[in-house]
């Protein structure tokens, strides 16, 4: 696990776009794994910049990810889908990108089409994550277990509150997600996690300096063979020198 501490976020947000375009151009039909939230929103932009200005091209790329809440439709305005429609897709020209479906109507059976989906298409090359203050990669929440595939998961009381932020209420933010599993994470080639600000500081030191244990999830990235760790100063202010 490489860890690298910028200044700031923007200069952390251009180093994880010159990831994206490094992977591009070594190969431009790359699978992508993307994550929502606010944590990759400059590196989005980034990378729209890149595109632009002609240097990254998505057109052979496809994308898949991570999590989509259970019961917001596409069109929902706090779904990921517009989430992503919004910050990235909507500006940038990815050959086909794909997010599980929170209003499938079997829902299990959606779980097992998207890891099928990412086998078919030969699985992820590069993923971005971003880190819940509990620790939580995708929507994997701490729990006495890894669950290796996607599945249906219910969201931590912290989780719901920190994403009340996108909501009018508490009472709107969806209590389930379908969230890509750990397995289906760590057997993306390379892992890029981001991440910026105090409230992340905890989670990093039991990520970068704790054991593994599913009861910090992010800390299985420790056994990964190529797991790249983004931080600001302020998200790596607990880590000892
Ligand atoms: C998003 C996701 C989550 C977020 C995490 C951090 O697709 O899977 O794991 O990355 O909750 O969220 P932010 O970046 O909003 O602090």
């Amino acid at each position: 696990m490489k860890v690298h501490v910028f200044r700031d976020s923007a200069a952390l947000a251009k180093a994880a776009a010159s990831i994206f375009l490094a992977q591009l151009l070594r190969k431009p039909d790359s699978v992508l794994g993307l994550a929502t939230g606010s944590s990759p929103i400059e590196t989005y932009q980034e990378l729209i910049r890149l595109h632009q200005e002609g240097i990254a091209d998505f057109s052979k790329a496809t994308s898949f990810n991570l999590d989509e809440y259970v019961g917001l439709a596409a069109d929902h305005p706090q779904s990921y889908v517009a989430f992503m429609q919004q910050q990235l897709f909507g500006q940038v020209n990815f050959k086909a990108s794909h997010l599980p479906s929170g209003v499938a109507e079997n829902l299990e059976a959606e779980c097992s089409r998207y890891d099928q989906a990412i086998l078919q298409a030969g699985g992820i090359d590069l993923q971005l994550l971003g880190i819940g203050s509990n620790g939580h990669i995708g929507f994997n929440e701490p729990d006495a277990r890894f669950v290796y595939n996607t599945s249906i998961v219910k969201l931590a009381e912290s989780t719901i509150e920190a994403n009340q932020r996108f909501f009018d209420s508490l009472d709107q933010v969806p209590r389930q997600a379908i969230s890509m599993g750990i397995g289906t994470i760590m057997e993306a080639r390379t892992i890029l996690l981001i991440a910026t600000g105090k409230g992340k500081a905890e989670a990093i030191k039991g990520l970068v300096q704790g054991q593994i244990d599913p009861l910090l999830p992010a800390s299985i990235l420790r056994a990964h063979p190529d797991a790249v760790i983004l931080l600001d100063k302020e998200a790596a202010s607990l880590l000892k020198a």
